[in-house]
């Protein structure tokens, strides 16, 4: 079952969809390209939110404007959290945890590494009972030496590859090292629009090991709670 682990999708909301309409195109295409199951990640920013509560509720009214409409079934509620230095100790930040697992996608701040980073990481997952999945791991090959990598690739964590990393020449080669020494990836598109960042799951399933990609889908399944 081919799953999104990583979509800018629902409307309004973040800097992704901006109308139902798109929402519903980037759905199609995506299930065009053989997508049968997604999770949602907008956007949650601690800085910017008045609270968890606050984003959970804009979120369900996000989701249900496309709920009955979507051509995927299968769908569950997540968000990216940016991780920011007290992130752990945000009162509510485990119910951003995927729905119905205890996956918890987190994003790395685009900058240079701090040990505070794999810190909060770690203080999150412990505290909760929550498995880290540390989005588009290989972006921060541009902010990190090789050595700050490996920090982040110790914490327990499943990694997101963007599909986009298939793309480039150094992130692919990055990628293949990740699958041969069997860390644990997860697929998302990462995408936000029906334009420059539309759904692209033809270029993974051309350029990856079908294999590869069957085990990242069954992820989920043993992260489930419900
Ligand atoms: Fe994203």
């Amino acid at each position: 079952m081919l799953t999104e682990y990583h979509c800018h999708v629902l409307p309004g909301i973040d800097d992704g969809s901006d109308s139902v309409e798109t929402s519903l195109a980037m759905l199609s295409l995506m299930q065009a390209q053989g997508v049968e199951r997604v999770v949602f990640t907008p956007h949650f920013y601690a800085h910017r939110e008045a609270s968890v509560e606050a984003f959970l509720e804009k979120r369900q009214a996000a989701f249900e404007a496309i709920r009955e409409r979507s051509p995927i079934r299968e769908m569950h509620l997540g968000a990216e959290v940016a991780i920011e230095h007290g992130l752990s100790e945000l009162p509510g930040i485990e119910k951003l945890a995927v729905s119905g697992t205890r996956m918890i996608l987190l994003e790395l701040p685009y900058r240079e590494f701090r040990p505070w980073m794999p810190e909060e990481v770690y203080n999150l997952t412990a505290e909760f009972g929550l498995k880290a999945v540390m989005a588009h791991i290989h972006r921060y090959l541009a902010y990190y030496n090789k050595e700050e990598m490996e920090r982040i690739l110790d914490l327990n964590a499943v990694f997101q590859i963007n599909n986009e990393a298939f793309g480039s020449l150094s992130q692919r080669s990055f990628v293949k090292k990740l699958i041969r020494q069997e860390y644990p990836l997860v697929f998302g598109s990462d995408a936000h629009d029906m334009k420059e960042r539309r759904p692209n799951w033809d270029l993974l399933l051309r350029k990856c090991d079908s294999a590869v990609i069957e085990q990242a889908n069954r992820r989920l399944e043993r992260y489930r709670t419900e």
